[in-house]
């Protein structure tokens, strides 16, 4: 009986600090209800030639929504291990990309994609990920926390060390008007992720925008460049790259084959891409055209990041690309001499927009 009697107190003791625990929170129960809710719209600024984005009724931008959404983004609390956050993957300096070929999450494990720029993210309207299988930021969010090549932990742990947190509590009260904090849950903290994200906007300095604007003139190779991206020029070849990155996004958000790999059947494709969220053989293979702003600061490309550098991305056009039956037919051996690749390679610089980089509000806020 003697022996038993540590474990006891042992037992009791653990479930004293349980029930504790469960207390503190519970003695705040309302404590929020103090602390003034008046959210300020977020004055979103986009270049005068972009699209307005289209935000959810139910999500609207204000200053504190994302302030606590960029907190979160660059806060290791959101991983098992308080390693890695959002911002180890997508890091501002590389337009939110992070210089990998594929990701590795906390546990060390490769992915088999590579992590994509988060520049204009707000524009995509035809679905989010290199197939497309997230629709909206606010679902998006969502994943990485859990995924086990990602940030790894689970929400519950998550929201429960947000809830404990000497200053989120307060920063969810300001952004969304809860009253408490039992209030908040992952559905709020996705929100706020959401609403920093769709700040994350082409400044409208880059060369390409300013030589558009009239401010400066391009160098004659730039403008031979960007003849053949946009088949402007009649004695230049058409490199036929403005059909699928379009302007002013740079890109149509559309999944296409843009010829990466050879396929005898559309069955074969190691990572079937699209067709593994549509379900039809015919996407397999079909990956999201990114957008090219910026396209100097991410490199590797391409969706699992194959190429190190423009020059081999050039030169995959160049070639017409491997055949599969659903390669898209503007993916052509386009001739293109060694001067004019560099050309185009010098037109692609012109897109690269530090104003955005370097934009104080985009940076750890730690
Ligand atoms: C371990 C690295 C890693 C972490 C951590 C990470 N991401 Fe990503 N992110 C990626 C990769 C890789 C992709 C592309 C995945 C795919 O297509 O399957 C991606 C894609 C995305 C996209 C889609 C962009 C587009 O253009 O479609 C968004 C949005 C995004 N991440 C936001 C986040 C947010 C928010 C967090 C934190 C909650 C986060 N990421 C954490 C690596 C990461
Ligand atoms: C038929 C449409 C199409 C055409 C034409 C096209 N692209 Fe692409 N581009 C894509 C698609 C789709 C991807 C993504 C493919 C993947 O990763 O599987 C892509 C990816 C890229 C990437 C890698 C982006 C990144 O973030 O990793 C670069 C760079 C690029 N294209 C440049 C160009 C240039 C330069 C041209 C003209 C020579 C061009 N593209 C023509 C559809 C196209």
């Amino acid at each position: 009986m003697k022996s038993l009697f540590p474990l006891f107190l042992l037992l009791s003791l653990l479930t004293w600090t349980a029930c504790e625990k469960d207390e503190q929170v519970l003695d705040k129960a309302g404590d929020l209800e103090n602390v003034t809710y008046n959210p300020e719209a977020y004055n979103l600024v986009i270049p005068d030639n972009f699209r307005d984005m289209v935000i959810p009724a139910d999500n609207q931008m204000t200053i504190e929504g994302v302030m606590l959404g960029r907190k979160l983004f660059f806060d290791p609390i959101l991983s098992d291990d308080n390693t890695m956050a959002c911002a180890s993957c997508h890091l501002p300096s590389s337009s939110f990309t992070d210089d990998l070929a594929v990701s590795t999450g906390i546990d060390g494990i490769a992915g088999t994609r590579s992590s994509m720029s988060l520049l204009d993210v707000g524009f995509q309207d035809k679905g989010l990920f290199w197939d497309g299988r997230s629709t909206t930021l606010e679902i998006q969010a969502l994943i990485p926390v859990e995924d086990p090549i990602e940030l790894h932990t689970t929400w519950a742990e998550a929201i429960s060390r947000i809830r404990n947190h000497p200053d989120y509590p307060t920063d969810f009260r300001k952004a969304f008007g809860i009253a408490d904090r039992k209030d908040i849950t992952k559905e709020l903290a996705a929100k706020a992720l959401a609403q920093f994200e769709r700040s994350l906007v082409s400044s409208g300095n880059s060369r390409y925008d300013r030589a558009i604007r009239g401010e400066i003139f391009l160098s004659p190779s730039e403008l031979n460049g960007m003849d053949m991206f946009f088949d402007q020029s009649s004695v230049l070849p058409d490199a036929e790259c403005g059909h699928c990155h379009n302007q002013p996004l740079f890109t149509t958000n559309e999944y296409l084959n843009n010829g990466l790999d050879y396929a005898a059947d559309l069955n074969d494709f190691q990572d079937k891409g699209y067709g593994n969220v549509t379900g039809k053989k015919s996407d397999n293979g079909k990956f999201k055209v990114p957008t090219l702003r910026n396209i100097a600061l991410t490199a590797p490309y391409m969706h699992d990041g194959r190429f190190a550098t423009l020059e081999e991305v050039i030169d995959h056009y160049n070639s017409g690309g491997q055949y599969a039956e659903n390669r898209h037919p503007l993916i052509v051996d386009l001739q293109l001499t060694e001067v004019q690749k560099q050309e185009l390679i010098s037109f692609l610089h012109t897109l690269t927009d530090t104003t955005f980089t370097n934009n104080p509000n985009y940076s750890n806020p730690f």
